[in-house]
C-alpha cells in the first residue's frame, strides 16, 4: 500500500495557511474560516489534508454527501437500510437502525458530529469497515478528495438537497437545540441568536457548509457531468414520493429490488422503517445521544416541506429567494418549494 506522503506537507501548509483565511465567529457553536468559497469549521479545514491523502476510498462505496439540515439522517437511514437489507432485514427486531442512530451507522467522513476526533483515527475505522462501505459528508464537491470527485474516481455518490428556506429553519432550531453540547461560550452565542440575526449569516453564506446554494450547486453540476457516480435527490421529491426514492436509491447503489422483494414488501418496510414518525419512537432517537452530549432526538423534528412560511416573513422570504435565483442563473436548476405539512 502506497505511503501517504504528502499528508504532513499538505497539513503543514493547512496550518500556515488558516490563520490567514477570513474569519466568522457569530456563527456558533464554531468558529468558521473561508477555504475556496465555502465557510468550514477550522477543526474540518485542519482535518482536510489527511482526509485528501489517507482515505483510500473503494469502487464499491457509497457517499452520502449534503448541506447540513437538508435530509441527512433519513437518507444515511435508507441508503443503510437499503443496501444491507440482505444481512438486516428491515422488518428485523434487532435491526440496527432499531439500536444505533442513523448517523451512528453511517459516519461522517470528516468528522464526529461533535468535531472532538481526529480524521487519521475515523479514517482507520473506515479501512475496517465491509464492503459496500456508506459514509457521510458535508464537504462542497470541490473540497472533496479527487480520488472520489476526479473524472476517474469509481465511488458513488448520493447528495441530497433541500429548499434553503426550510434547510435555514431547520438548522437554526437544531443550533439552539444542540449548543449545550459546544461548552458554555458557543453554546450561549447560539441561545442567544436572534432569527434576524442568523438569515443574515445564511444570506451571506457565512455559516457550515455555506453558500447553501453554491453548495448545492456544485453537486447538481457534478450529477449532469457525471450521472452514473453521482445521484441528485431533493428531499421535497422525497417526500412526495418515498417508495419510488428506495428503488431509486437501489438502483443507483446497484442493488436494486427483485420482483420477489417488491412483492414480499421489502420495499415498503425500508419507507417504514426509516419514516421519521418510526426513527422519532425509537428509544435510542429519544433518549440516546453521542459523547459530546448532543442528543440525538435533535435530528428528528417536523420533516415536512414548506415550514419556513411559520418562520420567516414574506420580506425575507423574497430577500433570499432573489438571492438564490441570482445565484443559479443559467444553471438549469432550480429548488423545490412545496408545503408538505
Ligand atoms: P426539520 O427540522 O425541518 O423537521 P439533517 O438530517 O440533514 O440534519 O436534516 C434534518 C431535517 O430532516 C429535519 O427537518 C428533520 O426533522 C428531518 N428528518 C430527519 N429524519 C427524517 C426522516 N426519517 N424522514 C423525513 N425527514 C426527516
Amino acid at each position: 500500500m502506497p505511503a501517504p506522503v504528502d499528508a504532513t506537507i499538505q497539513a503543514g501548509r493547512m496550518a500556515a495557511l488558516l490563520p490567514s483565511l477570513p474569519l466568522e465567529t457569530r456563527c456558533p457553536p464554531l468558529p468558521l474560516r473561508r477555504y475556496n468559497g465555502f465557510w468550514l469549521p477550522e477543526a474540518v479545514l485542519t482535518e482536510l489534508p489527511a482526509i485528501h491523502a489517507r482515505l483510500r476510498p473503494r469502487p464499491s462505496d457509497i457517499f452520502l454527501a449534503s448541506f447540513p439540515k437538508s435530509g441527512t439522517t433519513w437518507l444515511k437511514a435508507l441508503a443503510f437500510a437499503t443496501v444491507h437489507r440482505a444481512r438486516h432485514p428491515p422488518s428485523g427486531a434487532d435491526h440496527p437502525l432499531r439500536r444505533m442512530n442513523p448517523h451512528e451507522c453511517v459516519r461522517f467522513m470528516e468528522m464526529d458530529p461533535e468535531l472532538r476526533r481526529d480524521a487519521s483515527s475515523l479514517l482507520e475505522e473506515f479501512e475496517e469497515l465491509d464492503s459496500p462501505r456508506v459514509l457521510g459528508t458535508h464537504l462542497p464537491y470541490c473540497l472533496l478528495p479527487d480520488s472520489i470527485a476526479g473524472e476517474a474516481a469509481g465511488s458513488r455518490i448520493m447528495y441530497v438537497c433541500r429548499n434553503p428556506k426550510d434547510a435555514f429553519v431547520s438548522g437554526l432550531f437544531f443550533v439552539k437545540k444542540v449548543s449545550s453540547a459546544y461548552g458554555a461560550g458557543a453554546g450561549a452565542g447560539a441561545q442567544s441568536l436572534s432569527l434576524e440575526e442568523a438569515f443574515e449569516l445564511f444570506c451571506e453564506g457565512r455559516l457550515f457548509a455555506g453558500p447553501q446554494w453554491k453548495h448545492v450547486l456544485q453537486y447538481w453540476e457534478a450529477s449532469m457531468r457525471r450521472p452514473k457516480q453521482v445521484l441528485f435527490l431533493e428531499y421535497e421529491r422525497m417526500l412526495r414520493d418515498p417508495k419510488a426514492t428506495v428503488k431509486k436509491l437501489a438502483e443507483f447503489m446497484g442493488c436494486g429490488f427483485s420482483k420477489e422483494e417488491e412483492e414480499g414488501g421489502v420495499v415498503d418496510e425500508i419507507v417504514k422503517l426509516c419514516s421519521l414518525k418510526e426513527l422519532k419512537n425509537m428509544e435510542v432517537n429519544k433518549s440516546g445521544g453521542n459523547q459530546a452530549g448532543v442528543r440525538n432526538e435533535a435530528y428528528f423534528r417536523k420533516g415536512s416541506s414548506g415550514d419556513w412560511r411559520n418562520h420567516l416573513t414574506p420580506e425575507m422570504a423574497a430577500r433570499l429567494d432573489k438571492i438564490v435565483e441570482d445565484a443559479l442563473q443559467g444553471s438549469g436548476f432550480a429548488f423545490v418549494d412545496d408545503a408538505i405539512m
